[in-house]
């Protein structure tokens, strides 16, 4: 008898930590993570822990003899700007490994006769502006505009949520005999912000670099213009807006994809919240013109209406919360704690 769970895939990332963390305070179903790495010990005894790769056909296919998941949080990916220095892993990891989960997805909602939920994070990285001028013009977007993005990571972003509401709508539409469909869902998310986790990889990481660095007493070069405005969220709200996602009843739904935010803010405005915390961080600007010119497609303001709207979705942290109760003091105690000599 295959044992119900939820899966999580990419567990070992900042998301992933976070969302062990708050599902196994809950009482929900038995965690399964699988990642390229391992689990952090303080969660490791949180979860069941697969140490592996979601491209290996053979791990997936043993694992769907062994379980039955209830819901798929599919968080494993290359993100934006290190799929720019390897499109084509990108494409496998980000793409490939998509698909071979929904096809999990997939065969699990027709064996039992019932949805598996299938609970996807794109991004900002979706959107791709063509120029700062209409940046400055079209400020708040909605889910369907400006839906062109320039990287690849975005372009697998997009592709995966119409993949995934191809598979929950209209997998198998010539046969005579439908099958039960998976229920897909996705969030695009703005850039997060953890205490706990220092991102790497992707191209809004210098929010958090510059915040974690001058706690740790370190200079920091942002990669970005002072004038840089994109959105972001406290890692908190964005757990939040995953499990409401995903606990939301089919038919309070009017979409597959929403946006979801927090607050917007320069890279100048950043680092003015970075030094009212951490008054002698020392924050430069050297801009990377080929980052930068990342950052100048994804849109200022992400338009969250719809997830508001259609089910309640309100972050708890603002920018001021967001900084003063749960970055800045967190970030404070890591790593004055680490500063501590070992007893
Ligand atoms: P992360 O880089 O911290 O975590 C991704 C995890 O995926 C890593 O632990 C990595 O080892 C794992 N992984 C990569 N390739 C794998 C493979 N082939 N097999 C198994 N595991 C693999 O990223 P994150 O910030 O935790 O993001 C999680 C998800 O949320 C990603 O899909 C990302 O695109 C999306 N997202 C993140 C942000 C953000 O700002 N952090 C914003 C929007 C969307
Ligand atoms: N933080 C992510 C990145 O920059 C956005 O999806 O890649």
């Amino acid at each position: 008898m295959r044992k119900k769970a939820i899966l999580i895939t990419g567990a070992s990332g900042e998301i992933g930590q976070a969302l062990i963390a708050n599902l196994s305070e809950q009482q929900s179903l038995p965690l399964l993570t699988l990642d390229l790495h391992t689990i952090p010990p303080e969660l490791a005894g949180r979860c069941t822990h697969i140490g592996g790769d979601i491209l290996d056909s053979k791990l997936l296919a043993r694992l769907v003899t062994e379980y039955d998941f209830e819901i798929i949080f599919h968080l494993a990916a290359l993100l934006s700007t290190r799929s720019e220095f390897s499109p084509e892993l990108a494409h496998q990891v980000n793409v490939d490994g998509t698909l071979a989960l929904l096809q999990v997805a997939a065969e699990q909602s027709q064996r039992r006769g019932k949805p598996v939920s299938f609970i996807f994070p794109s991004s900002v990285a979706a959107y791709g502006l063509p120029n700062l001028a209409i940046k400055a013009r079209d400020y708040r977007l909605k889910e369907w505009q400006w839906a062109n993005p320039s990287t690849m990571y975005g372009c697998n972003k997009l592709y995966c949520e119409q993949l995934g509401i191809y598979y929950s709508k209209h997998y198998q539409q010539l046969s005579v005999n439908r099958p039960v469909m998976l229920d897909f869902r996705s969030l695009r998310f703005p850039g997060l912000i953890s205490a706990y986790t220092v991102p790497s990889g992707g191209t809004t990481d210098y929010g958090p670099e510059m915040l974690h660095a001058a706690a740790q007493g370190k200079p920091y070069a942002c990669f970005v213009r002072e004038d840089t405005v994109l959105p972001f969220m406290a890692m908190p709200d964005a757990v939040t807006a995953l499990l409401q996602l995903a606990a939301v009843p089919a038919e309070s739904l009017g979409r597959a994809v929403y946006n979801v935010t927090s607050f917007s803010l320069s890279a100048a405005d950043f680092r003015d919240q970075v030094l009212h915390a951490f008054p002698d961080a020392q924050v430069t600007f050297e801009p990377d013109l080929r980052r930068q010119g990342i950052v100048d497609s994804w849109p200022a303001e992400l338009d969250d209406t719809a997830a508001r709207t259609e089910w309640g979705w309100a972050p708890a942290y603002d920018l001021q919360r967001a900084f003063d109760e749960y970055l800045v003091p967190n970030i404070r105690q890591r790593y004055h704690h680490e500063a501590q000599p070992a007893k």
